[in-house]
């Protein structure tokens, strides 16, 4: 029988669809921690950044991983950071951390350095993990698979508003550079970013957070109820 409490639920999909705003309100609503595993790949861009190490170079990017202590720790609104120890939270949100990120996730060796650190995290479920190869690869087996899209557009709106970019050149950089880093995250030969053949697609271009937390939580209780009478 499944513990309600102890599911693992895996939350994939593109920037901008509410992933991070939704894994942090359910968390808070179910006593889960919320893991934002794109936050691992941004602190070993930052630490690339620091130690001018090239985003395109495999090796020297996982020596630098192997040699990294990157903490999540779950926050009400989203994850701290901390990087060998020193808060980078806010560092690791930058546009060129941000395109880093991107850029570090394409080689398969980092990808198996951070599913392994990610796999640790979720031993003991009662998590939610979001990012792009959560379902697929992480946690093949996790109890509940969204994948959450939403329209470009809507995304790019939301993405300029969370960064209040005020004048239109800026919300345009903003919108090509969100294109450009999905086109790669999708593309990509290791892990692309793409649904669970067994994920729930839920698009919120047209959903407030709200429904979007009532309709994952109703998801929750019918895999619970079905654990159950299995
Ligand atoms: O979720 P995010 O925007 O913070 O992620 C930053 C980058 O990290 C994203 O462009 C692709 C990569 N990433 C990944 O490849 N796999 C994940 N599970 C999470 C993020």
């Amino acid at each position: 029988m499944i513990d309600a409490r102890k599911l693992v639920i895996a939350i994939d999909g593109p920037a901008g669809a509410g992933k991070s705003t939704i894994a942090s309100r359910l968390a808070r609503k179910l006593g889960y921690v919320n893991l934002e595993s794109g936050a691992m790949y941004r602190a070993l861009a930052l630490k690339a950044i620091m130690n001018d190490v090239s985003f395109d170079e495999s090796a020297p990017l996982l020596k630098l991983a192997e040699n990294s202590k990157i903490e999540l720790q779950p926050r009400i609104d989203g994850n701290r950071v901390l990087l060998d120890t020193e808060d980078v939270s806010r560092r690791i949100r930058e546009r060129d951390v941000t395109e880093g990120a991107s850029r570090v996730s394409l080689h398969p060796a980092v990808r198996e350095w951070m599913v392994a650190r990610q796999r640790e995290l979720g031993v003991n479920g009662g998590v939610i993990m979001e990012g792009r190869d959560i379902g697929t690869v992480v946690f093949p087996n996790a109890e509940l698979k969204i994948f959450l899209d939403a329209d470009p557009k809507v995304r790019a709106e939301r993405r300029i508003e969370q960064v209040q970019a005020k004048n239109p050149d800026a919300a345009k950089a903003l919108a090509e550079e969100l294109k450009r880093r999905d086109q790669r995250d999708s593309t990509r030969v290791a892990s692309p970013l793409a649904p669970a053949a067994d994920a729930v697609v839920l698009d919120s271009s047209k959903l407030s957070v709200e429904e979007v937390l009532t309709r994952i939580e109703e998801l929750i209780l019918e895999r619970t109820a079905a654990a159950k009478r299995s």
